[in-house]
């Protein structure tokens, strides 16, 4: 059963069809994420029960998230990053998207060896980008403990790609 406030969280994610390519059907968050009693209990909820050093928030709106879950829980948070935007890089991974491909940055001096480390963003696919961020962090000596986002389309089959446990609040 989900908490009233999730469920009403869910009735604010918009369903976009052929975005960002024909035959897509892109999940936007952005609405609840404008709303504040759903902004608040995505964030409580992410890694609820869980211990963590520091988030990494996977851009874009993993940074939104994972900024304010971060702050709820007295942690720092390192923004894991789309290609040719840090001046300094510590580690990359290329992967394949459900659509093309992409990279994931992790910036310099941000993650130290043995830091327990919770990765959060908004929606779970393919898994891909997930895979890429534990790889990342996991290459840096760190430990995920777990991968939370809002939402799961579970019939990607994602979860099965990534490596950490996954938390997802929310799935269809
Ligand atoms: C979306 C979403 C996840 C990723 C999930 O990001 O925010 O990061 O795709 O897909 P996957 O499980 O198949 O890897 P998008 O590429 O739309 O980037 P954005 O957040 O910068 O808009």
């Amino acid at each position: 059963v989900l908490h009233p406030a999730l469920e009403q969280a869910a009735r604010l994610i918009r369903e976009v069809p052929d975005f960002p390519e024909p035959g897509i059907l892109f999940r936007d968050i952005s609405p609840l994420l404008a709303d504040g009693e759903a902004f608040a209990a995505v964030v409580t909820a992410l890694g609820d029960g869980l211990e963590f050093d520091v988030v990494a928030g996977v851009e874009a709106r993993g940074f939104l998230l994972g900024a304010a879950v971060a702050h709820a829980r007295g942690t720092g948070v390192v923004g894991l990053r789309k290609p040719g935007k840090l001046p300094e890089v510590a580690d990359r991974v290329d992967y394949q998207l459900e659509y093309g491909s992409a990279s994931l940055e992790l910036p310099a001096a941000t993650i130290s060896a043995g830091q327990r480390v919770l990765v959060v963003d908004d929606v779970l696919a393919t898994g891909g980008t997930l895979r890429a961020a534990c790889e990342l962090l996991g290459r840096a000596g760190a430990k995920v403990v777990a991968s939370s986002v809002v939402l799961e389309l579970t019939a990607l089959g994602g979860r099965d790609r990534v490596d950490s446990d996954v938390q997802a609040l929310l799935a269809v």
